[in-house]
């Protein structure tokens, strides 16, 4: 296979895409990255040799100047809230704009593709829009047999700047005295960002991952509750959480999904219904150990506790 050059990463001003776009560079591989609003990308994605042009990704058009003269393409494209309630804002996002990548790769010579789904993305079965229309991209992608494409179906994502934990703390700070939480029992085994961005930097040449699919979990299991308790510990907010039932959970996403900017929704609530966990952590096959949680996350959340300190230390010492 001829050395890559240039990736083009759809979704690549996000969390995840500046992890893969980092790695690339250090590869010595440039990443193109289209974004709906330059300005604003600009600040805050710094990554050496990049290329981050302003331009929407809809456009079939476009798409195909986008994917000219690059070696191979990196839909990381994912939204987990819609602006209406149908359910046509995530089949927009997710199956729409999966087939023009699909068209716009063959029309423009691209084999390689690599492809973000989730962990309970089910075309059939998944009880949400979110995981329904992940789960009908991911079909179609795999279902590309004149391309080789590789797809990779995380669990819930942790790193400095995720929009999990961080977003639990600032939730926890905001709540008075009582944080009422929405489905405690659903089941994450939460994946480090680097993990995630070395399972599709490393896969991207490699042959072996051609036609397949990759889930990718952390090392441990925690249900929602323990995950937003280990928040409010490790952080040092000092909440009393309550575990709201089934009746409750629904409410509250009834009501938030009312709220401007949607900040629980009965999609969010209906993705929690199933255990977001690997029946086979396929990490491992593509050569990556799991990295824990608690290697991580102590050194982001910004936590005045001992252990905190402790961990910020040993990530400093690199030990
Ligand atoms: N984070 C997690 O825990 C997690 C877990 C499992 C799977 N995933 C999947 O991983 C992918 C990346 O996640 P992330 O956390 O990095 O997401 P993110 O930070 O929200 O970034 C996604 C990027 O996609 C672009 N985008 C959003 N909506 C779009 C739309 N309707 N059309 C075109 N572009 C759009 C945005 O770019 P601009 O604003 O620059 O245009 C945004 O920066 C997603 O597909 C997500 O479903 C994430």
């Amino acid at each position: 296979m001829m050395r890559m050059q240039r990736v083009c990463i759809l979704g690549g001003s996000g969390f995840v895409g500046r992890h893969i776009a980092n790695r690339l560079h250090d590869r010595g591989i440039h990443a193109r990255i289209p974004t709906s609003y330059r300005e604003r990308t600009k600040q805050i994605l710094v990554v050496p040799g990049l290329e981050l042009i302003q331009a929407d990704i809809h456009d079939p058009e476009r798409l195909r100047e986008l994917f000219d003269e690059c070696d191979a393409v990196i839909n990381l494209v994912g939204i987990l809230n819609e602006k209406g309630f149908d359910g046509s804002g995530f089949r927009h996002a997710h199956v729409e704009l999966t087939d023009k990548v699909l068209a716009a790769c063959r029309d423009t010579g691209i084999r390689r593709l690599l492809h973000m789904s989730a962990l309970g993305a089910d075309a059939e079965n998944g009880p949400s829009y979110y995981q329904q229309t992940k789960g009908e991209a991911e079909q179609h992608v795999l279902a590309a047999k004149d391309l080789d494409v590789t797809v990779f179906r995380p669990s819930v994502i942790f790193g400095p700047e995720d929009n999990f934990f961080n977003q639990f703390a600032s939730l926890l700070k905001l709540s008075p005295g009582v944080f009422p939480l929405p489905t405690p029992h659903a089941r994450f085994s939460p994946v480090y960002v680097g993990d995630v961005a070395e399972a599709f930097v490393s896969s991207l040449q490699d042959r072996e991952t051609f036609g397949k699919s990759y889930d990718l979990c952390g090392p441990e299991t925690f249900n929602l509750e323990d995950l937003v308790r280990y928040t409010a510990r490790t952080a040092g907010i000092r909440r009393a959480i309550w575990p709201c039932g089934d009746r409750l959970s629904r409410l509250q996403a009834k009501v938030l999904q009312r709220v401007p900017g949607k900040p629980y929704s009965m999609d969010n609530y209906l993705s929690a219904t199933v255990d977001n966990v690997c029946a086979v952590n396929n990490l491992p096959q593509l050569g990556i150990h799991p990295t824990a949680m608690d290697a991580i996350v102590p050194g982001y959340l910004g936590s005045k506790t001992e252990r905190a300190r402790y961990n910020q230390f040993r990530q400093m010492a690199r030990r």
